[in-house]
């Protein structure tokens, strides 16, 4: 990027100027690069709330306007026309495919989905009551114990035969994570499934007879998968970025962004929001946790409300409705009363002067969780679908970050507010 205008920043009587960078879309960056160096001092972002870590050219949120785009193309888009492999070559390559490219990437991924059989053997080193996400982190950083012939970050043919099997092998990984707790047998990949369908098949077939997955319900999980596939610089992906940084396997680097995701502020936050749409019961008991979630002295908020960058509505969060809606149809469920429940809260919250002043809306993982369990999946499993889906986009990232002759390992400095240096005082002196 060239510079096109500066910024001035005068500081204890001395004036610096700063470069400015533009963005293609959104704001403009001020290049501090120099201003340790030159002014010594650090600037201060806990949360990184207003600081670019990096330029990327993959994913673009307006979150004013609640636009989300891969590459350029609107999510509500990619989701109705396209499907998730579809997104994946765009994340990874910049633009849609052709229908030759397409065929290729095609069999590329499906051809990578079986695992190592020895992994079969690893997870019976877990409890059956493991959460699967604990499973998720330990078996794909495992993987770089298995696939050594792609762990060289600096061979870019070793970093494409990694991508190809993260994408691929991580709804293998996932599956197996749900049947070894529920006590059931693995279920083999198939490679005359899609990406959907085969994920479906691995969950949900057993072997005692044939599992035709609905296309419907195929349907619905691709789009999961797609509406979930990348998201900016968001907690898990820098948490990818960072591993990779030092120059981490890709193996490593995904593990690293799957323990991040877990957590309930971030990925969590679907199987915590249909907990607490469980726990509230019925519409009933909305004005009281509507008041908890307002109170300051009480940890609880509304889980799949608000969003650091959305202050709009999620574009996803539309699809994800919709979504869920076609899902308890095609099922025959009439009224859900999570769903219910789901939508009155919604009301009441956005008429509600707390969340429109701090502008909370419904975020993705407002109604995934109702559509997961109605797809039959436990809650636990909700955030290893949203890690399935997101591995794309990390990996996509990954790859940006490594493609970047001028990347180097990120180290964040503090203001430092501990006690200046002093001696050492021995025990009996205390
Ligand atoms: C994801 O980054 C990404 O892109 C993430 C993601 C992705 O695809 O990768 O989009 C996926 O993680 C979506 C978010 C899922 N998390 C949740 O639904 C958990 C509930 N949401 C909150 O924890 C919160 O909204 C965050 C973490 C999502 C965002 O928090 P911020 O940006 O740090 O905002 P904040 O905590 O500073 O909140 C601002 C104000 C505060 O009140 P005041 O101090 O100004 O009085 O809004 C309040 C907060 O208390 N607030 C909420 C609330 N979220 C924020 N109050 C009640 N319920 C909530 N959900």
């Amino acid at each position: 990027m060239t510079e096109k205008e500066t910024a001035t920043l005068s500081f204890r009587g001395e004036s610096y100027e700063l470069g400015v960078l533009p963005a293609s879309l959104g704001p403009d960056v001020i290049d501090i690069r120099r201003l340790y160096a030159d002014a010594d001092a650090f600037t201060y972002d806990p949360g990184f709330t207003a600081t670019a870590s990096t330029k990327s050219a993959i994913t673009y949120i307006d979150g004013d306007k609640g636009v989300l785009l891969y590459r350029g193309y609107p999510i509500d888009q990619l989701a109705e026309q396209g499907d998730f492999l579809e997104t994946c070559y765009l994340l990874l390559h910049g633009e849609l495919p052709t229908h030759q490219q397409r065929r290729a990437f095609d069999k590329k991924i499906i051809y990578h989905t079986m695992l190592h059989e020895q992994m079969y053997k690893f997870y019976n080193g877990f409890r059956r009551d493991a959460h699967p996400m604990a499973v998720m982190v330990a078996v794909v950083g495992a993987l770089s114990a298995f696939y050594h012939d792609s762990t060289d970050i600096n061979d870019e043919n070793q970093r494409e035969i990694a991508t190809m099997r993260l994408i691929s092998k991580m709804p293998t990984i996932a599956a197996m994570a749900y049947k070894y707790s529920i006590g059931q047998p693995f279920i083999y990949p198939r490679n005359d499934l899609s990406f959907a369908g085969n994920f479906l098949n691995m969950c949900f077939a057993v072997p005692t007879e044939e599992f035709k997955p609905n296309p419907i319900l195929t349907r619905a999980m691709d789009r999961i998968f797609t509406l979930h596939a990348d998201h900016e610089q968001n907690a898990s992906t820098s948490t990818v970025r960072l591993a990779g940084s030092s120059g981490a396997n890709p193996f490593a680097c995904i593990a690293a962004g799957i323990a991040s995701l877990w957590g309930p502020a971030h990925g969590g936050a679907n199987e915590a929001a249909l907990s607490m749409l469980e726990e509230i019961g019925g519409p009933e008991n909305i004005p009281e946790y509507i008041a908890r979630a307002k109170d300051k002295n009480d940890s609880f908020r509304l889980m799949g409300f608000g969003h650091r960058v959305y202050k709009n509505f999620d574009p996803r969060a539309k699809i994800m409705q919709k979504t869920a809606h076609e899902v308890l149809a095609e099922l025959g469920v009439k009224d859900d009363p999570v769903l219910e429940t789901a939508k009155q809260l919604e009301q009441v919250a956005l008429s509600d002067p707390y969340f429109i002043e701090r502008k909370l809306y419904p975020n993705i993982d407002f109604y995934s969780g109702i559509t997961l369990r109605a797809l039959g999946f436990p809650p636990s499993m909700f955030t290893v679908l949203f890690a399935v889906a997101r591995t794309v986009g990390w990996i996509a990232q990954w790859k940006e970050m490594m493609n970047d002759p001028k990347q180097k390992i990120g180290r964040p400095r503090q203001l430092y507010t501990g006690p200046t240096e002093r001696d050492y005082v021995p025990e009996g002196n205390r």
